[in-house]
């Protein structure tokens, strides 16, 4: 305030104006306490000391009240002003009764005299709400530094570990006044020190809290090289800093905590997704368009490793020839149902695979699929129907060809009696020529009764050992001569041995059969490829069999002919199926090839579609070595003239026994003659002579040739067997296990070679080729 000219201001107005301001107004003396002459009554609100209380300075010095930290500047300040003789303007702190810390500023001047004599007068205010305010705004700076932090951890470049190390460095940073500090966090067992910290008593902690439990503390402690202990003194506002600090890192801990968490979820859920044993994809659909987004490890050993590629792509553009497929995902997203499909893919070279696809709709876009391979499953599905409807088939064929071969033993033994009593009478030409005619017709119905024999695996055969690419080299030419000029035959074989053990003539009459039909399927120029291979145990060639595993051989013949459809497929192993015309077919071909197969232990295969030519693949066990020949039937000649032995016969078809009996008795023999196993061995019991030779049918009533043999072999020693044979090749193995010296003779017979071989077998020669 200026004072107007010769408006001289009394002194006690004068006082009264200087306690009105706002701050306290002071004279002191320079001295080391700074002892007070004057001070106004502001210095009441300042220091919440009264005048007095401060003027006798013996109780309270204002210098007392300045806080340690700030007292040697402000010493400094005031010495430098004196000795300059000028005046000074500072800021500095000060601690009131009360205990608050006050910012203040100060202007004062020398009025007198020099050194510790020195006066000085001044004005000191509270500028606390300024500061305060700017330091509000500076910790406002700091925590929006300390949020940003937070924010960039929540990022993916920043972790926990990362974080906290930054925050540990920071702190020193937003202590404003000297000495510097030194910060450490503790958090669970983790630890955080900037450098230079050490474990001072006097240091400033706030406590760690995540997610409302203890977790850590952090710690803040000043660096002082001066010996004061007062330097390490803190500020109230500091602590409070230090307990928003220490609520953020708890909040970052928390969040950490929580990110963690779901990023262990979205990892468990991944790796489930990822682990799924069912092959997975995602599509999203793109306007009508399903793109493939995603796939797991499952889609990828599925598809060979493809699907990455497929990535990006449409359902519609990956499967063109499937439109069903996109069909149902439609169907799926419009109805947001689960939905299930079959799918069979055609592949190169091998069977077509057969998935079940099941659909899910997934809000608001995605569509999921689930792939299942069931190609196994269902080419086994097939196979055993197949198997089930030609064991019915075979069961059929092997009781007819047996009745038909008891038959056909009659009319071709009575045929050769009738033919010798017409030669012997000299009867007509055209007698002669009759019995020729039936005789033929015979031979012919025996032949058709062996195919079904073949085709029912009741055929007999002696399996031996061979190698198939012997065999195929053998056969290479009259099978180039049977496809004729116009077709051409590529033999390709492998390099390894293909032992098979088979029926000797099985294999040639396998490729006949395989070679005219391909011969019929294709046109001129076509073509007809033999090949064979070896198969270890753990190959599956992409085909599912029922068969045990172990090494394979296999052998493919395929033409490029005219194919099948699915209908024809199912049907061709049947006995009697052709397409052929009448008289150019009997269908016989590949139920004999089935039967001849199976009947090896092995499996075949077919894969043909129409115009696009067929593969039969066969499929045998490998054998290992060749095995020595055994059993088989002897048709010998006569060797010598009989010797009135007996004969026990057992046979259930009465025409058979007739015609037996009759053709031994007239050849010398004695005959006793058994329907069934039971009279034979009452037979046995009461026998009055000694039996040299018992005939039996392997297949009886209730029993099996076999164990009657061993039954009536213990009663008569020396007694040798015979057994006839009109189908079963168990029968004749679980013979040959009973009895390996017993001899065989098939159905259908004619009277001279049953007597032939009688006779050999009682002349103990060797009745087993
Ligand atoms: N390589 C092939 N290509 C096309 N169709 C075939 C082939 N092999 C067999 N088929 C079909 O299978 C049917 C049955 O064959 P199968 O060999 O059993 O009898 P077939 O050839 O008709 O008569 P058969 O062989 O008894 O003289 C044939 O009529 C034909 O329709
Ligand atoms: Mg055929």
């Amino acid at each position: 305030m200026q004072k107007s000219e010769g408006d001289a201001c009394a002194p006690h107005d004068l006082a009264a104006l200087l306690d009105s301001l706002p701050g306290m107004v002071y004279r002191c003396r320079a001295d080391r306490l700074w002892t007070l002459d004057y001070v106004s009554a502001g210095a009441l609100e300042l220091t919440g000391y009264r005048p007095d209380e401060l003027l006798a300075s013996e109780r309270r010095s204002y210098a007392d009240l300045i806080i340690p930290m700030d007292r040697r500047a402000v010493e400094a300040a005031v010495e430098s002003a004196v000795a300059a003789g000028q005046s000074f303007t500072m800021e500095y702190r000060i601690c009131d009764r009360a205990g608050r810390t006050k910012h203040v500023w100060e202007r004062g001047r020398l009025l007198r005299g020099e050194g510790s004599a020195a006066v000085l007068e001044g004005f000191v205010t509270d500028v606390s709400p300024l500061r305060r305010a700017e330091h509000d705004l500076r910790e406002r700076i700091k925590e929006l530094e300390l949020l940003y932090e937070v924010s960039s951890i929540a990022g993916d470049e920043i972790t926990l570990d990362e974080a906290l190390w930054q925050i540990a460095e920071r702190i020193p940073r937003g202590y404003s006044y000297p000495p510097e500090v030194a910060a450490r966090i503790q958090l669970g067992d983790r630890l955080y020190t900037s450098p230079r910290f050490a474990p001072d008593p006097c240091r400033q902690s706030a406590p760690i809290s995540v997610a409302g439990r203890a977790a850590g503390v952090l710690e803040v402690c000043r660096i002082s090289d001066s010996e004061i202990p007062s330097a390490r003194y803190f500020l109230r506002e500091e602590q409070e800093m230090l307990h928003v600090i220490a609520g953020r890192i708890g909040a970052l801990a928390e969040r950490a905590r929580i990110v963690e968490a779901l990023r262990a979820s979205e990892r468990h859920t991944r790796e489930l997704y990822e682990r799924l044993p069912i092959a997975t994809l995602v599509w999203q659909r793109r306007g009508d368009a399903f793109v493939l987004v995603d796939h797991n490890r499952a889609a990828f050993a599925l598809s060979d490793g493809h699907v990455p590629a497929w990535v990006g792509h449409g359902l519609a553009e990956l499967l063109p020839d499937r439109p069903e497929l996109v069909d149902a995902m439609k169907v799926c997203v419009a109805t947001e149902s689960p939905l299930r499909r079959e799918v069979e893919l055609a592949r190169a070279d091998v069977p077509s695979a057969i998935y079940v696809v099941s659909f899910g709709f997934v809000p608001p876009d995605l569509v999921l699929t689930h792939v299942v391979d069931v190609t196994r499953e269902r080419h086994l599905e097939r196979r055993f129907q197949e198997a089930q409807k030609m064991e019915v088939l075979g069961r059929m064929a092997a009781g007819v060809a047996h009745d038909f071969n008891n038959l056909l033993t009659v009319i071709l033994s009575y045929t050769g009696i009738l033919e010798k009593s017409v030669a012997a009478s000299q009867a007509a030409g055209s007698d002669v020529a009759d019995l020729e005619e039936i005789r033929k017709a015979s031979e012919r119905a025996a032949a058709l009764t062996q195919q079904l024999l073949s085709f029912s695996r009741r055929d007999i055969v002696a399996p031996e050992v061979f190698d198939l690419g012997d065999k195929v080299r053998e056969l290479r030419g009259m099978l180039a001569r049977l496809l004729g000029e116009e077709r051409l035959l590529t033999v390709s074989l492998a390099g390894a041995p293909c032992p098979v053990r088979i029926g000797p003539g099985q294999i040639d009459q396998v490729l006949v059969n395989l070679v005219i039909n391909a011969r019929d399927a294709t046109r001129a120029g076509g073509r007809v490829v033999i090949a064979t291979a070896t198969i270890e145990a753990d190959d599956h060639d992409g085909v599912h069999l029922d068969l045990p595993p172990g090494p394979r051989v296999v052998m493919t013949v395929r033409d490029d002919g005219s194919g099948m459809d699915a209908a024809t497929r199912a049907r061709i192993f049947e006995p009697f199926f052709t397409t052929k015309a009448p008289g150019l077919g009997t269908g016989m071909g590949l139920a004999i090839v089935y039967g001849i197969v199976r009947q090896a232990g092995g499996a075949i295969v077919v894969d043909s579609n129409p115009g696009r030519g067929t593969t039969f693949r066969i499929y045998f066990p490998r054998d290992q070595e060749p095995l020595p020949r055994r059993g088989g039937v002897v048709l010998a000649p006569q060797s010598r003239e009989p010797g009135g032995e007996t004969v026990l016969l057992v046979e259930a078809s009465e025409p058979v026994r007739r015609l037996v009996l009759r053709v031994l008795e007239a050849a010398g023999y004695r005959v006793l003659t058994a329907t069934d196993a039971a009279e034979a061995l009452l037979l046995c019991e009461r026998k009055t002579s000694e039996i040299h030779l018992l005939i039996t049918d392997l297949v009886m009533p209730w029993t099996t040739g076999a164990s009657l043999a061993q039954r009536i072999a213990a009663r008569c020693p020396g007694m040798r067997v015979l057994f006839m044979s009109g189908s079963s090749e168990r029968a004749l193995q679980a013979a040959a296990e009973v009895d390996a010296t017993a001899s065989f003779i098939a159905k259908p017979f004619t009277g001279e070679v049953l007597v032939g071989l009688v006779r050999r077998i009682l002349d103990g020669g060797p009745a087993v080729s």
